[in-house]
């Protein structure tokens, strides 16, 4: 037998053994190489405000106006993503895709359902192989806790791995474009309030979110949703908990609606819809009981009706479609970070 098999199974084994679902990931990986660049990023937890930052004026540089095009940049000329989905995703592939070619990079798709039983062995299988076909980035859509980690642990020096979301755990992209779209509307993050409201249990949106405002020193935010959807009380420390859409979106600056995962509970557990609308569904009265220029995100895709009412989806005050293009943006400077010091001949 390999050795190398040996050691990678261990590893494998050792991530299938149950996770600590909630607190996040990343513990046994170190994101950052010895000179402090960046080389995986698999969670924002543990960021500071300065690295956060750096990342986001990275990404700005990168925002511009719709039709206009871009300076020909060739950052990532020579380097090899590989986008490797094992859960259904539109947005951010496409995201992630435009961003690596967008700075010049060769980009290949992969979709890959696994068994789970088998999936720690079948996973590494799958990335030695995309390593010998010089693949430099791994992009990782993955349904289990844990295997982003060991991926990362198993990779050779010069291979990166972004997580395009995890389990229900973390989603740092997009926890990194939702900070962009707060920062150009509100510019700084100091004085605001914050609510990231609806189903916050089985949200790994809301997970990344709350790890980059915290990092960032938002001094208020708040989680509101109903019991059945509130994350245990050892999450989310220093939030404030609210079970009604009154007070948890008075006189706030941010409004971060969140999708029902239907896909993450069982039939019996989902609400009713007009039930759910009828109390936690974003409507332009309870909109008002923000601040007048608070603004509306959602990841997307959006349940209309069930979360969020059309009226303020496609409202003055919704900042959506700016999220989607910040999407790009935030992902052209990541991608740009972890290739950065590994010279490519
Ligand atoms: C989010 C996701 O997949 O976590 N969507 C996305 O990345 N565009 C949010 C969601 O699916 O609810």
């Amino acid at each position: 037998m390999n050795p190398n098999r040996e050691i990678d199974m261990a590893g494998a084994l050792e991530v299938s053994a149950p996770a600590n679902a909630g607190s996040g990931n990343g513990a046994g990986v170190n994101q950052f190489r010895p000179d402090g660049s960046l080389r995986h990023l698999l969670t924002l937890e543990g960021f500071t405000a300065d690295q956060i930052h750096a990342l986001l004026d990275r990404a700005q540089g990168f925002v511009r106006t719709l039709g206009r095009r871009p300076p020909a940049r060739h950052s990532l000329q020579g380097v090899t993503v590989a986008n490797l989905f094992t859960e259904p995703s539109t947005r951010t592939r496409v995201s992630f895709e435009l961003a690596a070619k967008r700075l010049g990079a060769d980009v290949v798709n992969l979709e890959v359902q696994l068994s789970s039983r088998v999936k720690g062995e079948s996973m590494l299988d799958t990335v030695f192989t995309l390593e010998s076909l010089h693949v430099d980035v791994l992009v990782i859509r993955e349904a289990e806790v844990g295997v982003l980690d060991m991926v990362a642990s198993n990779v050779a020096p010069h291979v990166s791995v972004l997580s395009a979301g995890e389990a229900h755990v973390s989603h740092p992209t997009q926890g990194l474009l939702d900070a962009l779209t707060v920062r150009q509307y509100k510019k700084r993050f100091d004085n605001l309030s914050i609510a990231i409201v609806g189903d916050i249990q089985h949200s790994r949106v809301a997970r990344s979110a709350y790890h980059v405002f915290r990092a960032l020193g938002v001094p208020d935010l708040r989680i509101v949703a109903p019991p059945a959807f509130m994350p245990k009380p050892d999450e989310f420390a220093g939030c404030s908990r609210h079970a009604a859409l009154r007070t948890g979106l008075k006189d706030v600056d941010v409004i971060m609606m969140l999708r029902i995962q239907k896909e993450r509970m069982t039939h019996a557990a989902l609400p009713d819809a007009d039930r759910y609308f009828a109390k936690y569904g974003l409507t332009p009265e309870r909109l008002a009981v923000a601040k007048p220029d608070a603004i509306v995100m959602h990841p997307q895709p959006m349940n209309r009706g069930i979360e969020i009412a059309s009226d303020v989806a496609d409202g003055p005050q919704s900042v959506i479609r700016t999220q989607v293009r910040n999407g790009v943006a935030v992902r052209m400077a990541v991608l740009e970070a972890v290739m950065e010091q590994v010279t490519v001949e």
